[in-house]
Formats: C-alpha cells, structure tokens, sequence
C-alpha cells in the first residue's frame, strides 16, 4: 500500500493501474476510520482491481462554529485497517494542495442542498460538492463507494455526478451499525459513557417509524410527533429535525406511499448525530 499526499503522485500512480488494465474503485472519507467506513472499502476491494482511499478532513465543508479543528484524526490506525483491507493507494492531501491561494471555484447542487441537514448546515454540502468533485477529477476512479448514512449527501452527489456528466459509477451501501442501533460515526468519539447511552434514542426513533407505518399508518405527521416523543423523552437529547421526505427530490410528504426516507439530526449534549431509514411501501 502506498500513501501519497500531492495529486501529482496519486495521478501517476492511477495512470499506471489504468495501463495495467485495473479497475480504479475510490472510497472518500474523512479519516478515523471504522467499521461503517471499511464496509465501503471492502466493498472497493472486492469489486474493482484497485482501491483508493483518501483521508481528508475538509475545511471547506465545516461551519465557522462546527468541529473542524476537533474532529478526530489517526492516520496511524487508520492506515493498518485500510492495509490490512487490500488497499492499494491512500491520498492524505495537504490543506494547502487542495485549496491553494487564490481557490475560488465550488460546486453547488441547488435545491437538494438547502434541505434537511443543510438548513442547519449552511454551506456544508457545497463543500461536500466541491471537494469530491476535486477528488474525483484526481483520482478518476470507475466506481465510487458512499454510505446510506449520509443519505442527503449520497444523494447529492448522485445528482452532481448525473447533471456534470462525470464518468465513475456510484455506489451507496447500507448503514453499518452498533449492536443497540446506533449508527457508526466517527463524531460517536466525542460521547461521554452517559450521552453514548442516550444516543440510542436516534435509531429507537426510527423503529417506532417503522413500526407505525408496518401497524398501517399513514401520515407523516402522526409518525414524526411518535418520533418525537422518544427524542423528548430523553434528557440529554436536542432535536434539530426529523422529517419524511421523498426519497428523489427530499420535498417532505404529506402521505407516506413507495419508499420514503425517513430522516432525523439530534444534538446529544453538544454532538450532533444524524441518521435515517428507508421504509418501503408494498401495498
Ligand atoms: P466521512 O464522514 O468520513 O464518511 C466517509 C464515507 O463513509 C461516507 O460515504 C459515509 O456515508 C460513510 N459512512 C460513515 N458512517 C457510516 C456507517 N455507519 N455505515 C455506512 N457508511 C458510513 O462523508 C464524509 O466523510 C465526507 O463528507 C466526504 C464525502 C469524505 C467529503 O469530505
């Protein structure tokens, strides 16, 4: 496994698997790696000639108040898993490499930002865009790995790479989740053994969704206020929302019907979780 931090190497390195005929496949991520993020790389491993994984905790898609300088980094650890996994390349790129002086492009996929996590995010998925856009066009994988767990992000590059006409396939898997539910998070580092407790509260919330919608019923807002109840009923828990939206174009429903996702942002303490479900209607 080779680790590279100018795109200058990753470009070279690329062009020479190409021209031995590999199948590039390309995992982003932001580093502190765990299981939720080795799934997306097994599934690289597994599926292309070659894998790249890049570690980048990108600036541009914090917030002024966000956890930009908090958020946990481990370069050492995370380079043994992906080792171990059958990576072949990872790019940690410098700061200064990605947004050199004078940087004034970025990407913004309009509508489909502004909702869900971008209402209290402002800005976040134009960084998002804007940084996968760039690390695409280095790495020029064929197939590019992302998590259900961010689904408005999935979704919006889906959208970027469809209305851009970029050439990679992409590929969104499941949810990796903890044995009570919660789901897998490098910010889940950030919880204290009680908030870690209270934390259960997001995935329960989503059961009780799925579990009204199963016992037939059909309105949102009755499922979101069920919802709620949970959220409310624990102390250390704030909610930022908790919506059911259409799964193409996240406009809110007002009758569940086909498959709907069903998405919520909680502030546990200070830690905002996200997480959500796609419910499928059989009639
Ligand atoms: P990061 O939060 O590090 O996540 C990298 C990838 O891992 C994303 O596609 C995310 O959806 C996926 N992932 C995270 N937790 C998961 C879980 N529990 N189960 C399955 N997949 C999971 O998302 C980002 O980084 C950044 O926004 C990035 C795309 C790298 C751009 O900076």
């Amino acid at each position: 496994m080779k680790i590279f931090t100018t795109v200058k190497e990753v470009r070279e390195a690329v062009g020479q698997l190409k021209s031995e005929g590999k199948t590039i496949g390309f995992v982003p991520t932001m580093g502190f790696l765990h299981q939720g993020h080795m799934s997306l790389v097994r599934e690289s491993v597994q599926k292309t000639g070659s894998t790249v994984v890049s570690i980048f905790v990108n600036p541009i898609q914090f917030g002024p108040r966000e956890d930009f300088k908090e958020y946990p980094r481990n370069l050492e650890q995370d380079s043994s898993l992906l080792e171990n996994a059958g990576v072949g390349i990872v790019f940690v790129p410098d700061q200064e490499d990605m947004y050199p002086e004078g940087f004034r492009s970025y990407v913004e996929v309009r509508g489909l930002q502004d909702k869900l996590c971008g209402r209290s995010r402002p800005g976040h998925f134009r960084g998002v865009c804007t940084v996968v856009l760039k690390l695409l066009q280095i790495v020029d994988p064929d197939f590019a790995f992302f998590g259900q767990k961010d689904a408005q992000q999935a979704l919006i590059i889906k959208r970027m790479v469809q209305d851009l006409n970029l050439n990679v396939a992409i590929e969104v898997l499941p949810i990796i989740r903890e044995e009570d539910g919660l789901a897998l998070s490098s910010r889940n580092s950030y919880l204290d053994s009680e908030e870690r407790k209270a934390a259960r509260c997001l995935f329960r919330s989503l059961q009780r969704a799925e579990m009204m919608i199963g016992e037939g019923e059909r309105n949102p807002g009755r499922i979101i206020q069920g919802m709620k109840q949970i959220i409310h009923s624990e102390p250390l828990a704030r909610m930022d929302y908790i919506e059911i939206v259409d799964l193409d174009n996240l406009d809110p429903l007002d009758k569940i019907e086909g498959d709907v996702l069903v998405a919520l942002a909680v502030f546990i303490g200070k830690v905002r979780l996200i997480d959500n479900m796609i419910l499928s209607l059989k009639e």
